[in-house]
């Protein structure tokens, strides 16, 4: 692992903030980074209409305060983020692109201690040091199913960010107009019509990229006993173990070490 985590007891000094910015929901949360868990509640806020980058801060600065939390925090957006400007928007108002999401953070937290970081990375991130790839060495791909899909890709711990594998087209579509949840919902798919189609996705990314392991997440990965048998692709894939806090735990966790991609 690259980045080590406080190992021993936990104490004070082992709890991070992270806070996962999504479409419909802005999540945050104190994690205890021995073990990658939630301490105490975790709190949501509904994601202000329009979900500007100012209104998203201000209830990201809410979600902060009302757990009376003071240290650094990670911030996870549904974006391309390089050196902390969000360079796309997906399910969040495109007048992201170009934000400087972490001077924002700052700014409107009032520390200088902040990380941003795309949504599929952090919760990558979390899965790899705490959850589904904890003893797992080598190539990992997480993805996250849900209105797109997200990608997070690592080597030995390392995380190579902003992939966007969803995007990538395969046989003339995108792979997230083609498997992402929302596909099998709004055409009312079987799982095993869908199956067939995140196999097909999933082949198109092992045949280029050769992992090792898969963690399937998302709120479907919860039903994963109804799909994931019947995958046809060769690489194993898992269920993603932290569920709904992977974001916030790779939030809290990338902010912990300073991890800025
Ligand atoms: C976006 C990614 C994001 C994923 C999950 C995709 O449409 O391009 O940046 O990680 O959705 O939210």
């Amino acid at each position: 692992m690259a980045q080590d985590v406080p190992t021993g007891r936990s104490n004070p000094t082992d709890l991070g903030f992270g806070v996962d910015v999504g479409g419909s929901g802005v999540k945050g949360a104190v994690v205890d980074l021995n073990t990658g868990s939630l301490v105490g509640d975790r709190i949501k806020i509904l994601t202000p209409q329009p979900s500007t980058p100012e209104a998203v801060a201000q209830t990201v600065a809410q979600i902060v305060e009302r757990a009376g939390w003071s240290g650094p925090v990670g911030v996870t957006l549904p974006s391309v983020v390089t050196g902390g400007v969000a360079r796309t928007a997906a399910n969040i108002d495109r007048s992201w692109i170009g934000t400087d999401a972490r001077a924002l953070f700052t700014r409107a937290l009032g520390t200088p201690e902040v990380s941003v970081l795309n949504d599929a990375d952090a919760a990558g991130l979390a899965e790899d040091r705490f959850g589904a790839a904890k003893d797992t060495d080598g190539v990992v791909v997480l993805l996250t199913f849900g209105t797109g899909i997200g990608s997070a890709v690592l080597h030995n711990g390392d995380l190579l960010p902003n992939t966007e594998f969803g995007h990538m087209e395969v046989d003339g579509k995108e792979a997230e107009h083609r498997a992402a949840s929302s596909v099998k919902e709004r055409h009312d798919l079987s799982y095993k019509q869908w199956a067939k189609e995140v196999s097909r996705v999933l082949v198109r990314f092992e045949n280029l990229l050769w992992p090792d392991l898969f963690i399937a997440g998302g709120g479907i990965s919860r039903k994963h006993e109804k799909w994931i048998p019947l995958l046809t692709n060769r690489t194993p894939v898992v269920p993603a173990e932290l569920r709904n806090a992977a974001g916030i735990v790779g939030a809290a966790y990338a902010a912990k070490t300073g991890l800025t991609p």
